[in-house]
């Protein structure tokens, strides 16, 4: 694998659910595009999404992102992207290792801290290619899931608006569709299908459902 820079991606047309539950001002972060590794000491574009109650797309606000490998800091403020609710922030980190990054939307508190991710020296061998349903155990962070559905494999959640999905199990015949064009209170968070395949591989991992 080579360099992956963040690409930017434009979200279609939103749908609107209405999320019903009255909890105050918070907001869900959807990083687009999240790269399995980066390469230090090279600039990085991170883009995002910030989505009132993880259903209105937020502009005007200033957020920025944060990262550290233990004793190293590296920040960037983040700057509006062209969807509405979009921004854009460029990251150099200086150094090979573990970084964990951390996005604050500039709305209230609200932010979200990615799960781990590796930066390795330009040229140098990249590390074995994720698990699929690794990769998405961090899309489930980095999508913002994280911020409606509590889940063991994955930290803290912001508000639990959504079910607890960590014993759940679902058909990919079910769910691949949902996670597509979800429904209910469930808000559309634009997945692409590699995305959706690695997050069904995470929420269907190590159970005795329908497997992926
Ligand atoms: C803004 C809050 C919110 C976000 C963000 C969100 N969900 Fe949901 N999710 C819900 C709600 C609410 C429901 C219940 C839908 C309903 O029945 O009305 C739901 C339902 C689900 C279900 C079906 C649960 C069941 O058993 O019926 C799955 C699976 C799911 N979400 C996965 C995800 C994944 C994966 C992500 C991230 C890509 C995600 N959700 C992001 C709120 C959210």
């Amino acid at each position: 694998m080579t360099t992956r820079a963040f690409r930017l991606l434009l979200p279609g047309v939103l749908v609107l659910p209405v999320i019903a539950a009255n909890v105050g001002g918070w907001a869900a972060i959807t990083v687009e595009d999240l790269p399995d590794q980066v390469v230090a000491r090279q600039p990085v574009t991170l883009a995002f999404t910030v989505r009132q109650h993880g259903v209105k797309p937020l502009d005007g606000l200033k957020g920025k992102v944060a990262a550290t490998a233990g004793s190293l800091e590296a920040s960037a403020a983040a700057t509006a992207g062209r969807e509405t609710g979009q921004y854009t922030a460029t990251l150099t980190l200086p150094q090979a290792g573990q970084w964990t990054i951390t996005i604050h939307s500039g709305f209230g508190n609200s932010r979200v801290t990615l799960l781990p991710v590796t930066a390795i020296d330009s040229g140098a061998a990249p590390p074995p290619p994720l698990a699929e349903s690794e990769r998405g155990r961090r899309l489930f962070v980095a999508k913002g899931c994280v911020s409606c559905h509590v889940h063991r494999d994955v930290g803290e959640t912001s508000v639990a608006v959504g079910p607890d999905l960590t014993l759940r199990r679902y058909p990919p015949e079910f769910l691949k569709p949902f996670l597509a064009s979800p429904t209910g209170q469930m808000p559309n968070l634009h997945l692409k299908p590699l995305e959706i395949a690695a997050l069904a591989a995470f929420l269907n991992a190590g159970g005795a459902g329908a497997g992926q």
